[in-house]
């Protein structure tokens, strides 16, 4: 089970998680996060996390599987003082933030675009940025799934191929109050300093950089050597010399 206070005793932030909303069980923190908002019931900053998220939503309308009690699926909602075109730095922001709190319970791993967490080949975490005006005001929520703590057979057989739980199995447990804090601190950080440095840190963790690539849009395949991302977090890729830009998709690449 998750200890709130816990989670709050290694807060060094001014706004994120100072409010958290803790259930033992829900669909989706995502959208408990929107609820809680459409009710008045949710501040900028709030969190809500749970042991076990039954109906996860993922990227591109996919779900997202999270273990009872292994996982750490939470949301985080973000009031963005943004010029719209830099938006997107949001979610990219999330990755960093995830990478380096893993850096801080010993577990390396690096980012996939848009902003998914790799182990190696495989998919540790991802974020899924959901954004509506509310009353005339930005609104964002910052849904992060974080599969820490699960062996082979916590995942459906499907996922078990894809799953990170090989690489975290046998390592030791990561203590999820820890990590959710270790988030909360670095994304605040990253946010009140305007976002200025994230796409330069992102590239920095970044686990396909000068890779080769095959980015799926929605004009079908493309292949070539990812450059990076531009200033708004658009993903870049040189294809026989032609740079092609693309803000939405998904990316294939293997590593050498
Ligand atoms: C992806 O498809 O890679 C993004 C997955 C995001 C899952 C997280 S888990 C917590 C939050 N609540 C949800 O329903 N989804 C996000």
């Amino acid at each position: 089970m998750l200890f709130v206070q816990l989670i709050q005793a290694n807060l060094t932030t001014r706004r994120l998680g100072r409010e958290i909303t803790y259930y033992p069980f829900t669909d989706s923190t995502n959208a408990d996060l929107w609820e809680l908002l459409a009710d008045g019931e949710a501040v900028p900053g709030q969190v809500v996390v749970t042991d076990h998220q039954k109906a996860g939503r993922g990227r591109q309308g996919r779900t997202w599987f999270s273990a009872p009690d292994l996982s750490l699926p939470f949301s985080v909602l973000i009031q963005p003082q943004l010029p719209a075109e830099r938006l997107g730095l949001l979610s990219l922001a999330a990755g960093v933030a995830v990478v380096d709190a893993l850096a801080g319970v010993q577990v390396a791993a690096k980012l996939k675009w848009p902003n998914d967490i790799v182990v190696g080949p495989d998919k540790l975490g991802g974020i899924l940025a959901e954004g509506r005006t509310i009353k005339g005001q930005q609104m964002v929520v910052l849904g992060m799934g974080l599969n820490v703590n699960e062996q082979p057979a916590d995942f459906p057989k499907e996922l078990q191929a894809v799953s990170s739980a090989r690489i975290i199995a046998g390592g030791t447990p990561v203590q999820r109050e820890l990590l959710l804090a270790g988030v909360l601190n670095r994304l605040e950080h990253l946010v009140e300093a305007g976002l200025d440095d994230v796409a330069g840190l992102w590239q920095e963790r970044c686990a396909h950089l000068d890779a080769e690539v095959r980015f799926h849009g929605a004009s079908g395949p493309v292949q070539g050597r990812f450059l990076g991302i531009d200033a708004s977090g658009r993903g870049t890729i040189d294809v026989d010399g032609q740079v092609i830009t693309f803000s939405a998709g998904d990316l294939d690449w293997s590593p050498a």
